[in-house]
């Protein structure tokens, strides 16, 4: 068995739009290596979510989609995830059972037609076991520890009736339910307060190490950055223009959108009314991509 879990090669999406191509995707890649956790950063725009929607294969239908994903499952041939029938049951049984999603948006995940504990239940069955009682017992276990008070009150509860942190737990626990190979991380924390991000990302951290699962994690917070992952890759404008070891990063950053982000975290010691650094101009689209950056 290789320790390559997902190698992703030369990957693009562009987007034909009225304005014109955008290139939101633009040649990416890199490798995760199993047990491994990797970064991804870069600012608003950049390409962060359209290049793992890419890699799932839930980009928009008209996106232009080119170069290679390959998924090495623990068993049998490796598996290349770009030349799969997006809607056929190979891609299917990859999603949300070998590699799992946390959305950006915790809403994405979940019906709003389906209590919570149905539609936990319903993705263990179809990745795990036929066993109705059994899966509620898994769903219920995994709710008490993404810390959801009342988890056997919660399972029959809709999406709209839980608070934002909770839904947030919910999709953790619906994401990790099938025990996946990869969790994809799209800034699962951000609708969470600093305490209740700090125990999530402690669960992600135990359930990793019980599950020997990878990690990639997408995030603006370089502090979430250090404590979680071992390289990082940053994105600018549909590129990786830098991908490192998260040591290197901090005391070694190349790229000026690094240097200036790596500026910008606030320092203890630094005298409290100096300015902290802000990134001057604004965020460049995709489709007028400036000549130099
Ligand atoms: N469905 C879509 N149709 C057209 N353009 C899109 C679509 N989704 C994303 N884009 C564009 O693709 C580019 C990349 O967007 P993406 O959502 O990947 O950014 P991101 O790095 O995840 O940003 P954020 O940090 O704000 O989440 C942006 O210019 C965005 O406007
Ligand atoms: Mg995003």
């Amino acid at each position: 068995m290789t320790d390559m879990l997902l190698q992703v090669e030369a990957l693009k999406n562009h987007l034909p739009l009225e304005e014109g191509l955008l290139k939101a995707v633009d040649g990416i890649s890199f490798t995760i290596r199993r047990g491994e956790t990797m970064g991804l950063v870069g600012e608003s725009g950049c390409g962060k979510s359209m290049a793992v929607n890419t890699i799932m294969r839930l980009a928009p239908n008209f996106a232009q989609i080119e170069g290679d994903v390959t998924y090495f499952p623990a068993r049998g041939a490796p598996i290349n995830i770009t030349k799969l029938d997006p809607f056929g049951p190979e891609i299917r049984a990859i999603r949300g059972g070998e590699i799992a999603m946390i959305f950006q948006e915790p809403m994405t995940s979940f019906s709003p037609l389906h209590t919570i504990g149905n539609q936990i239940t319903e993705a263990i069955r179809i990745h795990r076991t036929d066993d109705k009682k059994q899966a509620s017992k898994i769903a219920i276990d995994l709710l008490q520890r993404v810390g959801m008070s009342n988890p056997m009150q919660r399972m029959n509860e809709y999406p709209h009736q839980l608070s934002g942190g909770m839904r947030q737990r919910a999709m953790i626990a619906m994401a990790l339910s099938c025990e996946p190979q990869l969790l994809i991380a799209d800034e699962p924390t951000t609708a969470l307060d600093v305490t209740v991000q700090a125990q999530v990302l402690q669960l992600m951290r135990d359930l990793q190490s019980e599950f020997g699962m990878s990690i990639l994690y997408i995030t603006h917070d370089l502090g979430v950055i250090a404590r979680m992952v071992q390289v990082v890759a940053v994105m600018y404008l549909g590129r990786i223009v830098e991908f490192t070891d998260v040591d290197s990063l901090f005391y070694n950053a190349k790229h000026p959108y690094t240097e200036a982000l790596i500026q910008s975290i606030p320092k203890i010691g630094k005298k409290s009314r100096a300015r902290l650094e802000s990134i001057r101009g604004a965020v460049p689209v995709p489709i007028n991509r400036p000549r130099r950056h």
